[in-house]
């Protein structure tokens, strides 16, 4: 079976720091009750989203010690892209020196998981190693006057290298993509303008949808909830995150949590997160990984994976 197993892993923030004590003086919100509603405690801010995605795909190519010579595409999940033409994919590719294809996937934070299937699928109709990076760069369509999306979402980066190859078992063992374009109202950006939020709305959603993906997602596996060493779902608010893992019936021990320092990167988000989690020895060989986003769209994604090591 052709699959790609994901070889190297990266990751890159801004070094603006930006603290709620800071948000304080910009918007009428206070540091306790952003850490209570949120989990938050700060958020990076600055730079363009190729330059982030650039750091993170450096880093993950490094790590996968593969020729960056044999990666023949990048696939760059963003909804922030630096211009409307061309793709940043293609930037990103010229500036980390590939000779690959290259194009951007938009589906706002569940963009990372919809560009690892895509990956996927194309490795198994026979293309070599990809890049998948998840970038956003929030900060700059973020009206920092608005105290209902300013104390949430941020900027930063992931990334991974799926190296293309045959084994017994594919390392994506099933996956759930949805969206529910009725619901474009509740979380929007017009061009040139910034986000606007129906917060309480998305959030009773939020919390359905994850449960509902990534329940469809381990009913397609036919893997039960129990067996799965760890979830890394998208960081958007530490309540969502802990809603739906109880109604998953998972303990927070198996949860893959960074919201506290990072907030919600959007695609950049759930890559982070495991980035993070793999760095901190989260995750075994052989064990299964189950990422579940959700956001703009409304869209979903789901995946379960088999952990090959990187
Ligand atoms: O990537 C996906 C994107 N988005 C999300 O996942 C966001 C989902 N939604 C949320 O995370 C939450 O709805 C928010 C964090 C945005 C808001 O939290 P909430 O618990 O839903 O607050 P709320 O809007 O129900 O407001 C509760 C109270 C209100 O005061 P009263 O009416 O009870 O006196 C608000 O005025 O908290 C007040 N409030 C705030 N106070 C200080 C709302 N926002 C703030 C704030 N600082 N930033």
């Amino acid at each position: 079976m052709r699959t790609g197993v994901i070889k190297g892993l990266g990751s890159a923030l801004p070094d603006q720091i930006l603290t709620n004590h800071d948000l304080e003086a910009m918007t009428d919100t206070n540091d306790a009750w952003i850490v209570d509603r949120t989990g938050i405690r700060e958020r990076r801010v600055g730079g363009m989203t190729s330059e982030l995605a650039v750091r993170a795909g450096r880093q993950a190519i490094e790590r996968s010690g593969l020729d960056p010579a044999s990666i023949e595409l990048v696939v760059l999940a963003t909804t922030t892209p630096d211009q409307t033409v061309p793709a940043t994919a293609s930037t990103v590719q010229a500036q980390l020196g590939l000779r690959s294809g290259a194009f951007d996937v938009n589906a706002a934070c569940s963009g990372f998981i919809y560009g690892l299937v895509a990956a996927q699928a194309m490795i198994s109709m026979g293309m070599g190693n990809i890049l998948v990076i998840g970038c956003d760069s929030l900060s700059r369509i973020t009206d920092y006057h608005d105290r209902g999306t300013a104390i949430l979402f941020a900027d930063g980066a992931g990334a991974v290298v799926l190296e293309a190859r045959e084994q017994p078992e594919a390392s994506l063992l099933s996956w759930n993509l949805g969206s529910d374009g009725t619901a474009a109202g509740i979380l929007y950006a017009d061009i040139g303008g910034v986000l606007v939020m129906e917060g309480r709305e998305v959030f009773r959603r939020a919390v359905r949808v994850m449960v509902d993906s990534a329940r469809a997602a381990l009913d397609a596996a036919g893997i039960d909830i129990a067996d799965v060493a760890l979830v890394v779902p998208h960081q958007a608010n530490l309540r969502i995150i802990e809603s739906a893992a109880s109604k998953l019936g998972v303990d927070m021990q198996r949860v893959a949590v960074n919201i506290e320092r990072v907030g919600n990167t959007s695609s950049g988000s759930i890559p982070m997160a495991l980035t993070d989690a793999v760095g901190k020895g989260q995750l075994s060989p052989g064990d299964l990984v189950l990422l579940v986003g959700f956001g703009a769209g409304m869209s979903w994604a789901s995946a379960l994976l088999r952990w090959d090591g990187a």
